[in-house]
């Protein structure tokens, strides 16, 4: 077998007061990319005070969208040639950090070709020729703090496609994870951002790639999740459930960053950008059923994880992983989440117009290699189909 790596950002802070580690950094300029939402939280003046108090000027670019955009991207990357940064924070959810992640490449790179940044491992040319990065999230979810991906949205083809770079040139150089921001997180975006993490967890760790390195915190992480999730979502100022899912979502991102994740992803990124679902609901919604579909593949380790999270004891590996998709079930009830992508409002006509392409797009995404089960278009087309009307996947 091929020798595996293990790669994450040397320098992480986490838990309550993380963020004033920024007053120790060293640096000229920085260039905060940000969104509305934090800008009326204060979350970039806070940084700036810190910043200010390192002695390092700092600007912000505050116009993120929820799944950015390549024009963003370009818009951004404008505004950093202006500034001339040399740290960037991506400050906010997913969006923001990814956004900055591709504003940072196009900083460096002003005519870099998008098509070249996706392609796995090489794509990406070198960065910190001007910056370096930091990663300060807001949510409990993508954990893109310490991941080699940045995920940016193609707008200009139907339907709609989630691109994203797998590139350790874009793994920030320092990720900082204060459980004070994803604290003023309203309940439906905790539970959204709070499934992301398991399913993470769980791609992680029925990926081809999993490893004695990946295994151990991804079970560890499923069961922080089952724990604390319920716990975050009733009680927003319960700063123990806080930081449990903060932290739990940075670890899921050790173990993702390196194995890769699998269909759930690749399934979730295509309604996502087609029908502006949010991407944990999205994983959410998909969830059991690519389990359903997996199962003939990787009884065995969904079982673990049940075993890992509950008092279970099951005499089958295939009784396990039902179990599983019971247990996913059951925390969807409890995060009062949809579990169809009809209950979404996705009208029936469009989605089976557009059922063949999602599909072939799903094949297409780089998370869908090392999901443990090879699926063909029509798998796709049928779990698609099942997460559309609440039918098991058999
Ligand atoms: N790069 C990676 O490794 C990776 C992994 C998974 C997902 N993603 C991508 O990340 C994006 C999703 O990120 P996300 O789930 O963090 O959501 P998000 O960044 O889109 O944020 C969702 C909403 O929450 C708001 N928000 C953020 N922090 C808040 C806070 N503390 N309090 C109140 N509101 C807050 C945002 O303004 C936004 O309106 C998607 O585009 C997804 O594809 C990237
Ligand atoms: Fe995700």
């Amino acid at each position: 077998m091929a020798y595996q790596g293990f790669r994450i950002p040397r320098d992480i802070f986490f838990g309550w007061g993380s963020l004033e580690y920024l007053k120790e950094l060293e640096g000229k300029k920085a260039v905060i990319v940000t969104d509305k939402v934090c800008v009326g939280l204060g979350f970039p003046e806070k940084v700036q005070a810190y910043l200010k108090e390192a002695g390092i000027d700092s600007v912000v670019f505050s116009e993120v969208e929820t799944d950015p955009s390549r024009q963003t991207v370009k818009k951004g990357a404008e505004f950093m040639l202006k500034h001339e940064p040399d740290w960037i924070i991506g400050l906010g959810g997913g969006s923001c950090i990814d956004a900055g992640k591709g504003m940072w490449i196009f900083y460096e790179y002003p005519d870099a070709n998008w098509d070249d940044l996706w392609v796995p491992f090489t794509g990406v040319p070198k960065l910190r020729n001007k910056a370096k990065y930091i990663a300060i999230p807001s949510t409990s979810g993508t954990a893109t703090e310490v991941t080699l991906a940045a995920v940016i949205t193609n707008r200009d083809v139907v339907p709609n496609v989630k691109d994203f770079t797998l590139s350790y040139e874009v793994t920030p150089d320092i990720a900082i994870c204060d459980p004070e921001l994803p604290s003023t997180m309203p309940p439906r975006i905790t539970a959204n951002t709070g499934f992301d993490v398991l399913v993470h967890a769980t791609e992680a760790y029925v990926s081809r790639n999993a490893s004695d390195l990946t295994d151990p915190i991804a079970l560890r992480v499923c069961q922080m999740v089952f724990e604390w999730l319920p716990k975050a979502y009733a009680n927003g100022d319960d700063r123990l459930a806080r930081e449990k899912m903060h932290n739990a979502s940075l670890m899921a991102g050790f173990t993702f960053t390196n194995t890769a994740l699998g269909i759930v992803h690749s399934t979730a990124h295509q309604i996502g950008a087609e029908y502006g679902i949010p991407h944990g609901l999205a994983n959410a919604i998909m969830m059991p059923y690519v389990v359903q579909f997996n199962m003939a593949a990787a009884a065995d380790r969904y079982s673990d994880i049940v075993k890992a999270v509950g008092d279970y004891d099951g005499q089958t590996s295939i009784e396990g992983a039902l179990k599983f998709v019971e247990y996913i079930r059951d925390l969807q009830k409890v995060l009062s989440m949809p579990t169809t992508i009809k209950q979404m409002g996705v009208d029936e006509a469009d989605f089976k117009s557009k059922l063949e392409m999602l599909a072939k797009n799903a094949i297409a995404d780089g998370s869908t290699p090392p999901n443990p089960r090879t699926p063909s278009v029509d798998d796709i087309k049928n779990i698609y189909m099942c997460a559309y009307n609440g039918i098991d996947v058999i």
